[in-house]
């Protein structure tokens, strides 16, 4: 049965969709049977892993000739009695992808993050992880992640805004925690896009998360590195791109972690 995590953070340009791949793929490259789902209209991560060719299911319904509503497959998570079946991006590693067409959820009843909730948990047998990359921004699409998820991943920088914005991050999932799914915890706090060298303002701020969240931050930072972005124009993962980056190193250590603290706390 899969363990369900959101990768989220109101805060944008931090990292999540980033994340959500190269966790993603190196699950897939140890064997584990990984599902990532696209729920941001940005559709960055689809993009990211299917690049202009995108398959059928995950482009957005024009209504031209359709027999049936409905759009991307992410999008159909959200709609009543609308059959939703992942892509395969690679033998274990599969993908609900999204188009801008899913903004539209938000202006649907409240009651559509329950069908995205029935159907992800329908999913989760044939998973080991399933990653929901999250929106940069409170709302339906948020909530629906947060409420279905066992597990949040928080990826930040390591500045003013971003570190206030965590605090908010959680403010909001405990929310939902409370009211929708007493089941949701905090896997962990992951500082992305670091300095190589010592930067006094960055050690300012981690000492603030570490103060607050102790062990709740992950040990490993990802530091930063213009072949992240590279990376993600090439449609790869930082590990496939450039297997002996520190970044490629940094991602699999954190693959650990991740991994580690799931099954730490399934023996509890
Ligand atoms: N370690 C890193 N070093 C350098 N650049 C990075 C690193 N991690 C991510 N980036 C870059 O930062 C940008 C934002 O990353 P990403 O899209 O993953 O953030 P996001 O939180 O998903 O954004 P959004 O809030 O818009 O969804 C991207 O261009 C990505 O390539
Ligand atoms: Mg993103």
């Amino acid at each position: 049965m899969a363990k369900i995590a959101a990768v989220s953070n109101q805060k944008g340009g931090v990292g999540k969709t980033t994340v959500t791949i190269n966790l993603g793929k190196n699950l897939a490259s140890m064997g584990k049977r990984v599902l990532l789902i696209d729920n941001d209209p940005q559709g960055n991560l689809t993009m990211a892993i299917f690049g202009d060719e995108l398959p059928s299911e995950v482009v957005e319904w024009d209504g031209a000739g359709a027999s049936s509503p409905g759009g991307s497959n992410g999008y159909n998570l959200y709609l009543e009695g609308v059959g939703v079946e992942p892509v395969a991006a690679s033998d274990n590693l599969h993908v609900i992808g999204a188009s801008k067409h899913l903004s539209e959820i938000s202006t649907k009843p409240f009651e559509v993050i329950f069908d995205f909730k029935e159907k992800i948990d329908a999913l989760r047998q044939r998973y080991d992880y399933i990653l929901i990359d999250c929106l940069p921004s409170f709302g339906t699409l948020q909530t629906a992640a947060h409420m279905t998820a066992d597990y949040l991943v928080i990826p930040t920088h390591l500045d003013d805004f971003s570190v206030a914005g965590i605090d908010e991050q959680m403010k909001t999932a405990n929310n939902t925690k409370r009211r929708l799914n007493p089941g949701l915890s905090l896997l962990g706090i992951l500082v992305n896009e670091v300095s190589s060298q010592r930067v006094l303002v960055e050690e300012h701020f981690y000492d603030r998360l570490a103060n607050q969240y102790g062990d709740y931050l992950f040990k490993t930072k990802i530091t930063k590195s213009a072949k992240v972005k590279e990376s993600h124009a090439m449609r790869k993962s930082i590990s496939e791109y450039k297997q002996n980056s520190d970044q490629a190193r940094q991602y699999m250590e954190f693959t650990k972690e991740f991994i580690d603290r799931i099954e730490v706390g399934n023996e509890q």
